[in-house]
């Protein structure tokens, strides 16, 4: 059974760990281009995952969540999954996600979160939730699709507010390099 937690302070370094240190890692930097001497600093990931993720006093720009699994009774923290929304057009929010590790993956664990953080989302009055996966993670193409999303073509103007629409159309693994996908919530 898995849960969603409000993600506090004490969450984030792990978080980083989870994500630039575990054994999905390799595959993942490969992916967005960074090696061992280019792999962001903690620090670096704090000016990403500001305090309002991890304190609540910003609902409207963003809010992490972290993935507890709960088996024989025993409560275990294994993923974190946010939606952030400060860079996006009215409406419209993006999600993020990330198990601690490989064998966590492929049991649904990755899309019973998802759904979880699309119904506090609706409860917020959003219309739309996009994510954008690398072209080649094919896991989380499939996870994404079982969740509801589908792809569309990018028109950043219909999803991006003025002044980071140069910033974040690219995405995260250069021109072409992800699947834009869409969740209508209406
Ligand atoms: C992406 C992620 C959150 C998805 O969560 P999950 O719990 O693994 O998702 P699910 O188990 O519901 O679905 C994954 C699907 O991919 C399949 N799969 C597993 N390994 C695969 C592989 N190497 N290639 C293709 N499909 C694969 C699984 O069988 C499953 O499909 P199925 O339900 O049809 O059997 C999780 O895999 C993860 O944290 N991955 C590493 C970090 C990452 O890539 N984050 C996303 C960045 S955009």
């Amino acid at each position: 059974m898995i849960e969603l937690r409000e993600a506090i302070i004490e969450d984030r370094e792990k978080a980083y760990q989870w994500l630039y240190y575990s054994d999905f890692s390799k595959f993942l930097n490969r992916l967005e281009g960074l090696t061992g001497e280019t792999i962001p600093s903690y620090e670096k990931f704090k000016e990403d995952y500001q305090d309002y993720y991890f304190n609540g006093s910003h609902p409207e720009k963003g809010r992490c969540y972290i993935i507890v699994s709960t088996k024989n009774g025993k409560r275990e923290d294994i993923g974190i999954i946010s939606y952030t929304s400060f860079h996006l057009l009215e409406k419209i929010t993006e999600f993020d996600i990330w198990l601690k590790s490989l064998a966590y993956t492929g049991h649904g664990y990755g899309t019973q979160a998802i759904l979880k953080l699309v119904k506090i989302v609706k409860g917020r009055s959003y219309a739309k939730i996009i994510i954008r996966p690398s072209k080649h993670n094919q896991m989380a193409i499939k996870s994404y699709k079982k969740a509801g999303f589908v792809e569309k073509e990018l028109k950043p103007w219909e999803y991006y507010r003025e002044g980071y629409v140069d910033k974040f159309s690219e995405g995260d693994y250069g021109p072409g390099g992800d699947v834009f996908m869409v969740l209508s919530l209406l």
